[in-house]
């Protein structure tokens, strides 16, 4: 008979654990975790893990490096105490915009982070629409890259007009486009962005035509709000109607965010809870879940599965070479 696996949550996104587990109809394995006077954390697993597979469920959201070592700990912790297999579900990955040098005196911090979640144990990373995907091939182990573009379609499709474009802000974001265009059965636009400085960036030109139609701007993340905040500007430049939907995988919304969307272009905002949500009125704004979609991949990896049918109508049957 195969074991039971444990599930266990960092402090960074509890309300989505929650959720994976409700969805899995187990409990979350009891864990203490602390902070010391000084900021560094302190754990202590409630449970015995030896001998069963174990599940963490912690993004490396904000604030990101003491999210990064309590996932580090966590996994430490589990690896000592003799669980068979440690699995980390980061819901969102900290540091992905750091996968490469702009200048030669710069660190690859996401390989770096890479590095360390392996070197403590961890033999599998599931993980959502990580920012380039190939963060992957920092891994030597399985990494199972999700998507959240089915899911987030599915709450929008109903609430878009028929005439929609779908714009990808960036070149970086054309192939998450696509995955929504072919499930919303829209057009993508595309925005060629020019770099002026390592963090400003300005609009160059606009690949498509969105003259008087209504734009669904997506994107991986939403961090400042800058760029969807340039896009809209961008697009209404070009004679786009003033409705526009957002739609994000990652709502790190940061402060200042909601004022750069303060766009009366905008009809609603569309993230899901990979981080917990730090709003709680904002109208407009709304959130949906991948817990299932998590609940998924954890069912199929712990019972060695197949991941066919689960983000099967994101998947590309087109590939860059
Ligand atoms: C950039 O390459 C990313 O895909 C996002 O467009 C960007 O990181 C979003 O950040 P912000 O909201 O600060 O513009």
């Amino acid at each position: 008979m195969q074991e039971p696996f444990v599930l266990l949550s960092g402090t960074a996104n509890e309300a989505l654990a929650r959720s994976i587990a409700r969805n899995l109809g187990v409990d979350i394995a009891a864990c203490e975790i602390r902070r010391f006077p000084d900021g560094e954390v302190s754990i202590e697993l409630g449970e015995p893990v030896r001998g069963h597979e174990v599940f963490l469920v912690q993004p490396t959201a904000p604030p990101v490096d003491p999210n990064l070592v309590e996932l580090l700990a966590l996994a430490d912790a589990c690896r000592r105490a003799a669980a068979t297999r440690v699995t980390a579900i980061i819901p969102y990955f900290g540091y992905a915009r750091a996968d490469k040098r702009l200048t030669r005196r710069e660190p690859v911090t996401a390989r770096m982070v890479a590095d360390l979640l392996q070197a403590v144990g961890i033999e599998h990373v599931v993980t959502v629409d990580l920012h380039t995907d190939q963060i992957e091939g920092f891994f030597h182990v399985p990494v199972d890259a999700l998507t959240a573009v089915p899911t987030l379609c599915n709450a929008l499709e109903d609430r878009l007009p028929d005439d929609v474009v779908v714009v990808a802000p960036d070149a970086g974001r054309v192939r998450m486009a696509t995955r929504y265009a072919r499930q919303l059965h829209a057009p993508v636009v595309v925005l060629h962005k020019e770099r002026k400085s390592g963090t400003e960036t300005a609009v160059a030109h606009i690949v498509g035509d969105v003259h008087s139609r209504a734009c669904l701007i997506i994107d991986d993340m939403i961090s400042t709000g800058e760029t969807i905040g340039q896009t809209i500007e961008a697009l209404i430049g070009a004679g786009a109607r003033e409705e526009m939907w957002v739609s994000a995988t990652h709502g790190l919304l940061l402060d200042g965010s909601r004022e750069k969307l303060a766009s009366t272009a905008i009809r609603e905002i569309v993230v899901t809870d990979t981080i917990a949500p730090r709003h709680t009125s904002w109208p407009g704004l709304h959130v949906v879940s991948v817990a299932p979609l998590f609940a998924g991949a954890l069912k199929r990896i712990h019972t060695d599965g197949s991941f066919n049918e689960l983000d099967r109508s994101a998947r590309d049957d087109t590939r860059d070479r």
